[in-house]
């Protein structure tokens, strides 16, 4: 099959390495990729949205499946697009991928579905949403309504935190469209974990679970990032709980679509929290997670390729997808500054040297070539290194050998990744 990959993260470097052991592959393009992602396929300089492009060069090239990585293409109409051109699109429509692009819209949906998630509420208004603060106390979450690359959400812990967070996203637009409207929600405590499933229809298929350290400090301190690492399987959260999860959380949302006439196919990421009445409903995303499907798709144990294009056919049921009971862990090496201003430009150097060690992986993220073909920093989170173990710790072990074997001048990394896990 020839697959055109679509982004240009650690998680789309995972998948192309992970598509690229197919014996189904006949060619990968990836666009635009990463210099991770060269190596593996064909990097086209077309961006990761641009809709009209990656149609036209997916009808030149005859590709057989297109394999969307990140959310926003798919928020755009990607996989309409894709229908309309007669190529397949192991994605959801941009009707269904709303149930990640807007927040109140996925409220709406748990609701009509009896899908157990935090009480909130959309505001338009900046008073209406400062008087309901008051109103409800602290702790309390405040999110921008729209997409905010995982960076829109405040934990509050005091009332006058939440409010001003409301201001900044509403009135000063730190958070730019996205934050015009925001969303008020009760906060869940306990161990928050990221389940993953393929859907169709009505039909889920699990995939499984990690866990993401978003925060970008040590003990969960700091602002909120895209994720600085995860580790799979999470502790307390066995497969017969992941399925569970299922049943409660992703199932009665996929009946619910069905029924708007909306239905989804595409990987389910669903981000939730154990907590002490069961598993409630964080977000929903429609994708693959980075950095969790690093850690993930290294416990892959079938053919990734087969499993994707049944899920572009909608006959997801007769492809079984199976994984090993090792540990996996990916942890996310940054750039000084990020999440807040990213320094560029540094030489990183010792990629090779990590992957030498046992079990060891390495996918890039915010890196390029410069003029003198060496590979520098070119975005906030870098790479990510990997390994599998038949520990979590094993595992863990292995891949922070691999952080200390990468250097760059600014390079950040937390040193607690998985520690819970343990
Ligand atoms: P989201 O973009 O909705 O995933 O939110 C980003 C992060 O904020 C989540 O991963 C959680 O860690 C946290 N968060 C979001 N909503 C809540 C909530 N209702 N209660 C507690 N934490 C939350
Ligand atoms: N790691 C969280 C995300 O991909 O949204």
């Amino acid at each position: 099959m020839r697959v055109l990959l679509v982004g240009s993260g650690g998680r789309e470097h995972a998948l192309a390495a992970t598509l690229a052991r197919s014996p189904k592959l006949t060619a990968l393009f990836i666009a635009p990729g990463n210099p991770g992602t060269a190596g593996l396929g064909t990097n086209v300089a077309i961006g990761a949205s641009d809709i009209p492009a990656l149609i036209t060069f997916a009808k030149e090239q005859q590709i057989d499946l297109v394999v969307p990585g990140p959310e926003a293409p798919l928020v755009v109409g990607l996989a309409d697009a894709c229908a309309a051109a007669g190529l397949a699109c192991a994605g959801p429509t941009q009707a269904a991928a709303r149930l990640e692009g807007s927040k109140s819209f996925s409220k709406d949906v748990c609701y009509a579905a009896g899908v157990p998630t935090a009480r909130g509420e959309r505001f338009t208004d900046v008073e209406a949403a400062i008087t309901y603060i008051a109103e409800r106390g602290a702790p309390i979450v405040v999110k921008a309504d729209g997409l905010a690359a995982g960076k829109g959400v405040v934990v509050a812990q005091t009332v006058a935190e939440a409010q001003d967070a409301v201001r900044e996203m509403m009135t000063h637009g730190t958070m730019g469209d996205a934050g015009r409207s925001v969303v008020i929600e009760d906060c869940l405590v306990g161990e928050e974990v990221s389940l993953f499933a393929f859907c169709s229809g009505e039909t889920a298929m699990l995939i499984g679970a990690a866990q993401d350290h978003k925060r970008i400090g040590d003990n969960d301190t700091g602002p909120n990032t895209g994720g600085m690492g995860a580790v799979s399987p999470p502790r307390g959260f066995d497969r017969a709980a992941q399925e569970a999860a299922l049943d409660v959380l992703v199932r009665p949302m996929l009946k619910e679509m069905v029924r708007r006439g909306t239905p989804f196919r595409g990987v389910i990421f669903a981000g939730l929290m154990l907590t002490e009445t069961g598993p409630q409903l964080i977000e929903y995303n429609v994708r693959f997670g980075d950095p969790e499907a690093q850690a993930l798709l290294l416990r892959l144990t079938s053919d990734l390729l087969p499993a994707l294009a049944a899920l572009a056919e909608g006959t997801l049921d007769t492809t079984p997808v199976t994984f090993s009971d090792q540990a996996a862990i990916s942890i996310v090496m940054a750039a000084r500054g990020y999440p807040a201003a990213p320094e560029m430009g540094a030489v990183i150097s010792g990629i090779a040297d990590a992957e030498a060690l046992e079990g060891v992986c390495v996918f890039q993220a915010g890196t390029k070539e410069n003029a003198a073909r060496e590979l520098v920093v070119a975005g906030g989170r870098v790479l990510s290194v990997c390994a599998l173990g038949d520990t979590v710790q094993q595992a863990r072990d292995r891949a922070y050998a691999g952080v200390r074997a990468i250097s760059w001048d600014g390079a950040a990394w937390r040193t607690d990744i998985g520690a819970r896990a343990l």
